[in-house]
């Protein structure tokens, strides 16, 4: 029996942010066209053109940013392609056979226009690598400006009289700028990010600007400190606020064929999966000790883990990226995002890698069919840890195989606990002590199933999800191998 004790902590920088439940997604395979946009006129359910089925689940999971158009599409985006009535399809730059053209009829107001319908925050990345500071500034005015303007009136032509205010803005792509224009050269990045700056020298205040960080995947050791002394001028002037981070895990990326099939793997490729996430927390633990040295120890950039999660073997082009996920995905899912909460003072974006049909998406769809990936009920199970305190949990014991976070509403009369028992075949027993207070469970749900290879498909939807966990003994229970338990309470 492993007894945990529940401490809630009062601290200025413990609440868990609502962005760390974000999402991305760009004009690769099937995720915009028709995993997110099927047109007006279509049969399928939509509202303005936007897939009704993937609109009201990400309203379902409170979804707190998204980030467009890229990723790889950001570095060659240019924005004027994707607004008003001529729109015409242009060379897709990246193979990509599903969008042998890049289709423009999802833009710049279609994508907000999901962003408002949805309640997330927008993040639009621009094109630092094939792009320019101008046409940077030209899409800002467009997005932020009054329609007195030349931009904001061809937004007001277009529909949207009034500014969209977007407030976060990513400062390129990794991909292009580090491993295609300058391998290995900081600076370069670091004079592009600042001319991009200057071009909104006013506005620049009020806006919240992502600046590239690396994992440690890129291996290039260094080169975040160096764009950072460059950009602040060594501490003199105001860094990013925050970093960008992209960490793919599982065969295909990271991991290599230890982790094994996304659906055949085996028993040591269950665990070496799993078992990789420690380099989430090693990259975040990079970038922690990166700001404090180079941005200063007051700095208060935060990180924007805006590219994570699983990269099976079958995701290739020719496949379209897509990728089975099963419930080895969702155990993975619910152990990022327990790292995420875990660094909620420093995490402030997380972003899962795509939203539709693409790597660990959320939603699979196919026509008029969709259904809901194992990786968007863990998303579902654990969202209400979201603006609530991190709470301080005390194992009496260590056991590797079981994770558990608690957080606290601001008013803390309301309680969060999530578990994930990631071993394969024991079941964990455990005993609560909850923080003093008369605590009532108001409900607690389970995510598991009998065989881990379990996963969903059209026409089976439901295999992996979430399900009540009937227990009698709120303060000591049993959990099920392989699983993922949420509980909440109120006082
Ligand atoms: O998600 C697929 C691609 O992987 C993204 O475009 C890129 O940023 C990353 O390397």
């Amino acid at each position: 029996m492993m007894k945990i004790k529940i401490v809630a902590t009062k601290k200025g920088n413990n609440v868990i942010s609502r962005h760390i439940h974000s999402v991305f997604f760009e004009y690769f395979g099937h995720v915009i066209y028709d995993g997110i946009w099927v047109g007006k006129e279509s049969s399928i359910p939509n509202i303005d053109g936007l897939r009704k089925d993937v609109v009201e689940g990400c309203r379902e999971l409170g979804i707190g940013a998204m980030r467009w158009p890229g990723g790889c599409c950001a570095d060659h985006y240019h924005w004027k392609n994707g607004i008003g009535k001529e729109r015409p399809s242009r060379l897709h730059p990246i193979a990509d056979p599903a969008n042998p053209v890049w289709r423009h009829d999802f833009g710049t107001d279609e994508f907000l226009h999901f962003c408002e319908l949805t309640g997330a925050d927008p993040v639009l990345t621009v094109n630092t690598a094939t792009g320019s500071p101008e046409e940077f500034l030209d899409w800002y005015e467009y997005v932020n400006a009054p329609k007195e303007t030349k931009y904001g009136a061809m937004r007001a032509e277009n529909g949207h009289p009034e500014p969209y205010y977007v407030r976060y803005w990513g400062i390129g792509n990794t991909d292009e700028n580090v491993w295609h224009i300058d391998y290995n050269n900081p600076v370069a990045y670091a004079q592009t990010y600042l001319k991009y700056q200057t071009v909104l020298r006013e506005d620049r205040k009020h806006l919240y600007f992502i600046g590239l960080g690396l994992s440690m995947r890129h291996g290039l050791p260094g080169w975040t400190g160096k764009a950072l002394d460059h950009i602040t001028r060594s501490q003199r002037a105001l860094p990013p606020d925050a970093l960008s981070v992209h960490h793919y895990l599982g065969g295909a990326k990271q991991g290599g064929k230890l982790c094994g099939d996304a659906v055949d793997f085996d028993e040591d490729g269950y665990y070496s999966l799993l078992n990789l996430l420690e380099r989430y927390q090693y990259d975040i633990d990079l970038h922690r000790m990166t700001i404090r040295e180079h941005a200063g120890p007051n700095a208060k950039t935060k990180i924007c883990f805006d590219e994570w999660g699983t990269w099976h073997p079958e995701a290739t082009f020719a496949n379209n990226q897509n990728q089975r996920q099963t419930l080895r995905d969702a155990i993975f899912a619910a152990l990022a995002l327990h790292i995420f909460y875990r660094n909620c003072d420093i995490v402030e974006f997380a972003m899962e890698t795509q939203l539709c049909n693409l790597l660990q998406s959320l939603f699979e769809t196919s026509g008029e069919k969709c259904y809901r990936t194992p990786t968007y009920y863990a998303m579902k199970l654990l969202k209400d840890h979201l603006g609530q305190q991190l709470a301080s949990v005390l194992p009496d014991d260590v056991d590797d195989d079981l994770d558990a976070i608690a957080s606290v509403a601001e008013d803390s009369r309301c309680l969060t606990i999530s578990l994930v028992n990631k071993h394969l075949h024991d079941t964990k027993s455990i005993a609560l002590e909850l923080p003093s207070g008369d605590w009532k469970r108001m409900k607690s749900d389970i995510i598991t199933a009998d065989d881990i290879h379990s996963l969903n498909s059209f026409d089976m939807p439901e295999v992996v999800c979430d399900r009540p966990f009937e227990i009698a003994d709120i303060r000591q229970f049993d959990l099920p191998p392989h699983s993922i338990v949420r509980m909440m309470f109120e006082r």
